[in-house]
């Protein structure tokens, strides 16, 4: 049976029947609405697999999944503020909708609300989820602070570029993927292992969220497309397209850097990373790093049918629109 469709199935279920109480309405009325509107549920569904395929039922971890798809969606209702992104999921923004006073606090209850859902756990277990947990919650944030700090630069390099996507987004991939390993009770080798592949799969991810933020259809993208341009991000495109620009002695890359920030720019940038050949490029870097995941994940010691939906998944991640 397709695991893919089941599963996501239920963590939808699960993610959205969370009740929330009804007062303060600006507190609570922000997570029903963003809950509620979707996304891939991908981290969850990472979770569930991982155990499914330690012999963990669904049942039994979902709470561990949902704690993880708790925190990605603090984080993203915090990063859309730090984004000034005004769409999500094909729908306004928490910090548009409402402010952005009413975005940080909605989003703060959710971290809590991660929490809370590890507390399902026996003390044996939840120590090291948590351990892990918050590894990755300081890494996340400390990812963030990068990806902010490096829009004020112009010397970002690919290796300082790689290391703010392994903590921004990997890592969280990886403690998913950990999580079920966890819940099985497996050994400190198999649990790296797992994670490593996680965060292989979390560096093509973001890497791919990188290039479709410029290059997606608009009408299934979800989110503005351009707004990396737009925040003058430091994404692999661009220090790509910088460095063929260089390369070849083509003024075309800084002038697009001193255009103004507006929908010109993005086209300007849409055509020109295309004719440097950084967009093919970037693509071969990101099939790298999503080879380099499958090669973890065939090293795992399960069965290869327990693999089996996390490939599925992984090309379902890599043939995405959104
Ligand atoms: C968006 O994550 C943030 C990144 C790390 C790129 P997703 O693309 O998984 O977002 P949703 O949850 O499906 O909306
Ligand atoms: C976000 O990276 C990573 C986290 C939310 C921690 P992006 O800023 O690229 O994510 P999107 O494109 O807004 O989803
Ligand atoms: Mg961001
Ligand atoms: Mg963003
Ligand atoms: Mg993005």
């Amino acid at each position: 049976m397709q695991q893919l469709p089941v599963l996501s199935a239920f963590v939808e279920q699960h993610a959205t029947q969370k009740h929330f109480p009804e007062t303060p309405e600006n507190l609570y009325d922000p997570l029903r609405y963003f809950l509620s509107i979707g996304g891939k549920r991908m981290r969850p569904i990472l979770t569930l697999m991982a155990a499914q395929a330690f012999d963990v039922s669904k049942e039994e971890s979902i709470h561990a999944g949902l704690a993880i798809e708790f925190f990605h969606n603090f984080s993203l209702i915090h990063d859309d503020i730090m984004d000034a992104a005004p769409v999500r999921r094909g729908m306004q923004t928490v910090h548009e909708k409402w402010n952005s006073n009413i975005a940080i606090l909605s989003g703060d209850v959710l971290l809590v609300e991660a929490y809370q859902q590890l507390l399902a756990y026996p003390d044996h277990r939840l120590a090291p989820l948590l351990q892990r947990f918050n590894q990755t919650a300081i890494e996340v944030c400390e990812g963030q602070q990068m990806d902010m700090d490096f829009e004020a630069r112009a010397d970002v390099s690919e290796a300082e570029y790689i290391e703010m996507i392994r903590l921004k987004t990997s890592v969280l991939l990886g403690c998913a993927l950990e999580f079920g390993a966890i819940l099985a009770n497996q050994s400190d080798d198999t649990r790296k292992r797992i994670y490593d592949f996680g965060v292989e799969l979390g560096i093509a991810f973001q890497i791919q969220d990188d290039l479709l933020d410029l290059y997606a259809d608009p009408e299934k993208f979800g989110k503005q497309v351009g707004g990396d341009i737009l925040s003058n991000k430091k994404t692999l495109l661009m220090l790509r397209a910088k460095h063929l620009a260089e390369s070849k002695n083509d003024s075309r890359f800084e002038e697009l850097i001193q255009m103004p920030a507006n929908e010109s720019k993005i086209a300007a940038a849409k055509a020109l990373f295309i004719e440097l050949g950084a967009v093919e490029e970037v693509t071969s870097v990101m099939n790298e790093y999503y080879n380099k995941a499958m090669a973890d994940l065939n090293s795992l010691p399960i069965l290869e049918e327990l693999k089996a939906p996390l490939h599925d998944l992984a090309d379902y991640l890599l043939n995405r629109e959104h």
